[in-house]
């Protein structure tokens, strides 16, 4: 029997980070937060001085990245880059803006595309990032795209990070989120787009519950 694999897909700040954590947790499957790899091959780049347009180095990286998501009894996983904790490096604004930078490459793409496909392990995975559906695991049983405005993810990026001790102008935060998604829609690998048979959610007006309890609402019985 094939393992099965929920698919979050949708731009920053959409909270498919959260809602794929809850859903993970809930079916007790696991959980790739395939963003966290594309911002830790731009913070292995950045510590090593590599361009963040230096394709073929940058490829090396990515395939050559040793890291380990240890999960915690709650919240967000603890990530390792070589055996250093990275979990609040990699959330930083910067690393998130170069991380879409690289992303925009090719051979970067290709050098994680295997990294990903190795989570899906049983009893099932959940995926988020932006081309889960389309590109890595188009045989997902479930696919999501989820959305919110500009203006409501980066209110939510904004909580979170004053959550976080992090100091951030609102306004700031909504002209980076315009930035990534034009660089992420536009870019011509991998284009953040819903899959075709994606069910797409608007979440301005949902709470994190009920988009969890939407989600759920749309998987067969496993
Ligand atoms: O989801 P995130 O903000 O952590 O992702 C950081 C960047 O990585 C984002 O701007 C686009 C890129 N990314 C991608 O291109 N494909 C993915 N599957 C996940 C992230």
């Amino acid at each position: 029997m094939s393992i099965p694999v929920i698919t979050i897909d949708g731009p920053s700040g959409s909270g498919k980070g959260s809602i794929a954590q809850r859903v993970a947790t809930a079916l007790g499957f696991h959980l790739l937060d395939s963003g966290a790899l594309y911002r830790l091959t731009a913070l292995a780049a950045s510590k090593k001085g590599v361009s963040m347009q230096a394709e073929a180095e940058l490829a090396t990286l990515a395939a050559e990245l040793e890291v380990e998501f240890v999960a915690q009894a709650e919240g967000e996983a603890q990530v390792l880059l070589a055996g250093e904790e990275v979990s609040l490096a990699i959330r930083e604004e910067q690393c998130g803006m170069n991380a879409s930078k690289i992303a925009a490459l090719p051979q970067v793409r290709a050098a994680l595309l295997q990294r990903q496909r190795n989570f899906c392990q049983a009893p099932g995975l959940v995926a988020d990032g932006r081309d889960m559906g389309s590109v890595v695991f188009p045989q997902a049983v479930v696919k999501v795209f989820l959305t919110a405005s500009a203006r409501e993810r980066a209110n939510r990026r904004f909580l979170q990070l004053k959550a976080r001790g992090v100091e951030v102008s609102l306004r700031a935060l909504i002209k980076d989120i315009e930035e990534r998604d034009a660089r992420d829609i536009n870019r011509s690998v991998a284009p953040l787009r819903p899959a075709d048979d994606a069910v797409l959610l608007d979440s301005t007006a949902m709470s994190i519950e009920a988009v969890e309890t939407k989600v759920l609402s749309l998987l067969p019985e496993f």
